[in-house]
């Protein structure tokens, strides 16, 4: 079993959806919790909540994760303020969605750096403390979407099959030292990522609540898995592309998603 009381976690994309719902979990077990988003206003609000709610310490920072410096910034602003992080959840994610010549350069490059470079940089950041004190954890929410390519959301579904190569790669290398990198598939989950990428009609499948995932993951980090994927429709959908051609699996998946889509 993972140790959380008294113990402190970082969550990215802690102002909504499954990072606000792992912020409110990882209290309830009596950890101290570090917030970690954009929204500071929603961050505070929540913070407060959860404080009056299970006492136990909150922390907000907030950092934009596109910016190449955001995870050396949060290490020192942690460092500052005396905080050991004993849990890192790198959570905060977002969707672009669309043909890919349509999409913005510079949002896609802002989802690989918030998707893949920030997960990356907070690792680097505070997976070596963990490893000193052999003691800890990483949860990396990747999704579903990176068991196969997807057309229309090409960089998403690849952003988060990095994310479930490096978490166990991680996992292997750490696991002899009493720390878990645990990688996280939500499937399609009632958040406002949709939304805020304008694509309702991309959500597949009857959503999951976020309090669902959170208790998946937080089931799988104490079992001390590499991967987990949450639910079981969406475990069993995530054994076909395992079984098929590549290129196969892409035909299927770009064939959901733009009949979705029209
Ligand atoms: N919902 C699903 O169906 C689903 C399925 C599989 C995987 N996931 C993954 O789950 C994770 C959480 O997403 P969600 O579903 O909970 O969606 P969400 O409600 O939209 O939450 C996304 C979080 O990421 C933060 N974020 C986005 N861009 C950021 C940036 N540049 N800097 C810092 N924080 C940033 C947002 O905070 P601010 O806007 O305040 O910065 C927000 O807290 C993502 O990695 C997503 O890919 C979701």
């Amino acid at each position: 079993m993972f140790q959380y009381q008294g113990k402190t976690a970082l969550i990215t994309g802690a102002s909504s959806g499954i990072g606000a719902a792992f912020v409110h979990a990882l209290a309830a077990r009596g950890m101290s919790v570090i917030l970690v988003a954009r929204s500071e206003e929603g961050m505070n609000s929540l913070a407060a909540e959860v404080k009056q709610k299970h006492q136990v310490q909150t922390h907000v920072i907030a950092a934009d994760l596109s910016q190449l410096d955001a995870a050396s910034k949060i290490g020192q602003i942690v460092a500052e303020r005396g905080l050991t992080v004993d849990l890192l959840i790198n959570n905060a994610g977002f969707m672009t969605h669309g043909p890919f010549e349509s999409i913005d350069p510079a949002s896609e490059t802002n989802e690989v750096m918030v998707n893949i470079a920030s997960v990356v940089g907070l690792t680097h950041t505070f997976l070596p403390g963990m490893l000193a004190r052999r003691a800890g954890g990483v949860i990396n929410v990747a999704s579903v979407a990176g068991f196969q390519p997807i057309p229309y959301l090409a960089v998403y579904a690849a952003s988060k099959a990095f994310v479930i190569s490096f978490s166990v790669a991680l996992w292997e290398e750490c696991r002899d030292r009493n720390v878990c990198v645990m990688g996280l598939c939500p499937g399609t989950t009632s958040t406002e990522l949709f939304d805020r990428a304008s694509a309702p009609e991309a959500a597949l499948g009857k959503p999951r609540t976020a309090q669902q995932v959170v208790t998946t993951a937080l089931n799988g980090l104490d079992k001390k898995r590499s991967l987990i994927v949450d639910g079981l429709k969406n475990r069993l959908l995530s054994l076909g592309p395992r079984l098929i051609p590549r290129w196969f699996a892409a035909q299927c998946a770009g064939k959901a998603v733009k009949s979705k889509t029209k």
